[in-house]
């Protein structure tokens, strides 16, 4: 059982009217002293106020829900940090589901938060949610009138208040380095192809390979998982089709890439060159660095916390949907070796 308000009255002797105006910060003509006594018997007794009950009178909890699909990725981990501070900066508290990929749980989570009268919801959804499940989720939220905002993954034929990273130029950008430094023959291993960051990185693949006249070979692609297991599979598939490097769709995944390279007696980069996405941390730990697609996690997190509580603050107001795209950026380290003839 809870310490409740009653259990101070007890302990301190006031009334239960004056400890209820005391620890709900109104304004009495309570001595000073009194106050005091009743704070610290409350600090005592671990007492702390139903931030639900508050809420439900007040109809703001100062809580924020975050849905992640990968806490064991750092790209969401250094993302639920950056929302995270960003919502503290609001004077919002944060708590945060990670589904593990395992799609049952988006909207498990969201049920909860909702439960839990959050006053907003950060979405990035699991990998392999269904197209249908995804828009009833998002339906589910807009029902229960809590804003929310999309991060990083879109939903198809669903237009809402979203913060994304240019996910074409990114691929674009990675491809074009990589046939700078003279590589022709590249191999791409995706993140799952039902999302549009994996689909359109794909898409700045093919755009790079068509501007430099290097004909599309579709088995030059290996679709992966945006975590570990595939790696093993697309190494073999990228040394039969002899490419001299690969674009691989995030950080994890060229980690994989390194580790296959590794076990199968492949150098990188004097054998493979590799190039990442995401720019989390680890990249400038492993050897040989990392060169990767920087995605700005930190203003991915201020952004989608900004509209959020616009949306939170205007809740009365019908406002147009807001999408945030921001830029990606080439992190030159030294996974790559330029096969320029005479370099
Ligand atoms: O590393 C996880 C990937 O999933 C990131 O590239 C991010 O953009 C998300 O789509």
């Amino acid at each position: 059982m809870r310490v409740t308000i009653k259990d101070v009255a007890k302990k301190s002797g006031f009334s239960i009217t004056s400890v209820s105006l005391v620890l709900n910060n109104k304004e009495t003509k309570i001595p000073e002293s009194s106050r005091q006594l009743i704070l610290s018997t409350a600090e005592e007794l671990g007492y702390r106020p139903n931030r639900l009950a508050v809420g439900l009178l007040k109809k703001k909890t100062k809580l924020l829900g975050l849905v992640i699909p990968d806490n064991s990725n750092m790209f969401f981990s250094e993302l639920s940090k950056s929302v995270e501070i960003a919502a503290r900066k609001r004077g919002y508290s944060l708590i945060y589901g990670n589904t593990s990929d395992v799609y049952s749980r988006d909207y498990e989570y969201l049920k909860l938060f909702v439960d839990h009268q959050v006053d907003g919801i950060v979405i990035t959804k699991s990998s392999h949610l269904p197209e249908k499940e995804d828009i009833r989720n998002l339906e589910f939220l807009q029902k229960n009138n809590v804003p929310f905002v999309v991060v990083d993954r879109q939903p198809k034929g669903f237009h809402s208040d979203m913060v994304t990273v240019n996910n074409t130029t990114g691929g674009y950008m990675a491809t074009k380095y990589l046939i700078e430094c003279g590589h022709r023959k590249i191999g791409c291993f995706t993140g799952p192809l039902g999302l549009t960051t994996s689909q359109q990185r794909l898409d700045g693949y093919k755009k790079a390979l068509e501007e430099f006249n290097i004909r599309y070979d579709e088995n030059l692609v290996v679709e992966g998982n945006f975590s570990s297991g595939f790696e093993d599979k697309a190494m073999s598939v990228f040394l039969n089709k002899k490419v001299t490097a690969v674009f691989c769709q995030n950080d994890i995944m060229a980690f994989g890439i390194y580790r296959a390279a590794n076990k199968s007696g492949i150098k990188i980069p004097s054998q493979l060159s590799v190039i990442g996405y995401d720019n989390i941390n680890l990249c400038d730990i492993v050897y040989p660095g990392l060169t990767t697609i920087h995605q700005p996690i930190d203003q991915i997190g201020e952004e989608s916390v900004r509209i959020l509580t616009k949306l939170i603050e205007n809740s009365n107001q019908k406002i147009e949907a807001e999408v945030k795209e921001l830029e990606p950026k080439l992190v030159i380290r030294n996974s790559i070796i330029s096969i320029v003839e005479g370099e």
